[in-house]
């Protein structure tokens, strides 16, 4: 058993990751047989990417997916835990599994991802959850076949979770949720620390992989029909600064470009390791999508300080100017924080501010929930939850009227859409999403799935654009 450490995890030193190629070896492949398994992941593009990789796995086990957790024989929870309330969703569906496993003892159940790289977690997890199966962390999902082997021999919780800087696995295999666009990792880990964020203690040091091992991917996604990659990571900005190689995000970008793909994407961007470079080749590629996720956080100088974002209102406005002039028709969205310990009316008005200048296509917006071991979790903070729900609700207004706004200029456009599926509100319709990153429901013959179509705008919705394919695709 290793259970997860705090101070362990706040740890950098200058020792290099290690690359581990992933082989299933051959001892586990009939593990699963005859068994079904189900998994449900919260949290961020990362560990639905991580979940893509655990399925894969569990198939090489021949382990069968189910989406009714009823009938599984495995139960997998892939957690979050980036804000309260995830947490508390995860609590409650260990709940409900507990009672499938009283009516059912034979079951596996298990936790993964970065709730249980958490020391209070793993602690409450041996204190009341002794009855889960096996438990493992972002570090070591390579190890899943061992756990579940030693968990069936020794039918007792097997908890393996590492605060190590962490390694970087590559060759784990994928079992992907859609055959047309990929997420493909480009770094693990934060080393940004932002001092409300949890993820530099759950996903571990910034390792990057080599651009080698990335256009590999790329290129073996392209020739297997895939049309889009998002090149992912909590910093992407920030990909190779750990190799002190003269290659960055631009030169990543780039090649990520060439390899002709026919859309690249990139999340997330720190605002601070935006350089010029980047937009550049931004606007100089048309298969580089003009959509950017580009987090705030707050609009006053002094709580970006506090939270440990290192740019000001100023710098990350001349930013977001430079990118809306640089690159034709961008769409930029944002992340926004409020009720960070101390803020003030006047902080929260700044906030407001840079939304009404910025009008942005859309955004999430949060109330700050302190993450035990942050160093915002210790700092005062006195306004009343009440306050801060009524600045989300302010703020959430103003953002839903400007993307309302961002969505009316669509009216009668033509536009590219990477048709996905089935449209989910009419089956008579196909659904995708604009170079821009909008949800479109195309009225399209269902042969166009996996193509990218020129769609006109016919109507407007509050949270997604309707359109019709035109003649001459
Ligand atoms: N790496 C990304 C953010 C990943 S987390 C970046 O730096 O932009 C996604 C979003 O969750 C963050 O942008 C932030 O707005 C929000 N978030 C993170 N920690 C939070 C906390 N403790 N309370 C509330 N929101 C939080
Ligand atoms: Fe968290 Fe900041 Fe890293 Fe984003 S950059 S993951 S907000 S520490
Ligand atoms: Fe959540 Fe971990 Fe992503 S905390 S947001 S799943 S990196």
């Amino acid at each position: 058993m290793q259970t997860p450490n705090l101070m362990e995890a706040k740890k950098r030193t200058k020792i290099e990751p290690k690359t581990i190629n992933y082989k299933l070896d051959n001892k586990y492949k009939d593990l699963g047989k005859n068994k079904k398994y189900y998994i449900k992941t919260y949290g961020c593009q990362m560990n639905e990417h991580d979940t893509e990789n655990i399925k894969a796995i569990l198939e090489q086990m021949a382990f069968q997916e189910t989406d009714n957790m009823e009938n599984a024989d495995l139960i997998l929870l892939n957690t979050c835990a980036i804000r309260e309330n995830a947490h508390n969703k995860v609590f409650g569906m260990v709940g409900r599994i507990k009672h499938l496993k009283e009516s059912k003892p034979n079951i596996i159940t298990g936790m993964c991802g970065c709730m249980v790289q958490e020391e209070v977690v793993a602690n409450e997890i041996l204190n009341k959850y002794k009855w889960l199966d096996i438990v493992f962390g972002t570090h070591n999902i390579n190890e899943l076949p061992k756990l579940l082997e030693k968990s069936l021999k020794e039918k007792k919780l097997e908890l393996e979770v590492y605060s190590i800087e962490g390694d970087i696995i590559e060759n784990m295999p994928a079992k992907r949720d859609s055959k047309y666009k990929a997420w493909v990792n480009i770094m693990y880990g934060c080393d940004k620390f932002c001092t409300y964020c949890i993820v530099p203690y759950t996903r571990g040091k910034q390792r990057s992989r080599t651009k080698e091992n990335i256009l590999k991917e790329v290129n073996e996604l392209k020739t297997n029909g895939y049309k889009e990659v998002t090149l992912l990571g909590q910093n992407v900005n920030a990909y190779g600064k750990d190799f002190n190689a003269n290659y960055d995000m631009s030169d990543l970008l780039e090649e990520t470009a060439k390899t002709g793909i026919e859309r690249v994407r990139f999340v997330t961007s720190h605002p601070w390791d935006f350089t010029d470079k980047m937009i550049e080749v931004i606007a100089k590629y048309p298969n580089i999508m003009p959509y950017i996720h580009l987090p705030l956080q707050s609009g006053s100088d002094r709580i970006l300080k506090l939270m440990g974002r290192r740019y000001t209102k100023e710098s990350y406005l001349k930013l977001f100017n430079k990118i809306k002039e640089t690159i034709p028709n961008v769409s930029i969205t944002t992340d926004i924080i409020v009720g960070f310990p101390g803020e003030t009316e006047k902080d929260f008005n700044e906030t407001l501010d840079v939304v009404n200048t910025c009008k942005y296509d859309s955004a999430f917006t949060f109330i700050f929930s302190p993450r035990e071991g942050t160093p915002a979790a210790r700092m005062e903070d006195n306004t009343p939850k009440e306050i801060k729900e009524q600045r989300l609700y302010q703020l959430n207004d103003l953002v839903n009227k400007y993307a309302k706004e961002a969505n009316q200029r669509y009216l009668n456009k033509t536009v590219p859409v990477l048709l996905e599926n089935i449209s989910e509100k009419d089956e008579n319709m196909l659904m995708g999403y604009t170079d821009t990153m909008k949800l479109v429901n195309v009225k399209a013959p269902k042969d166009k799935i996996g193509q990218i179509v020129k769609v006109k705008i016919t109507d407007i919705k509050t949270w997604s654009l309707d359109g019709e394919i035109i003649s001459e695709n």
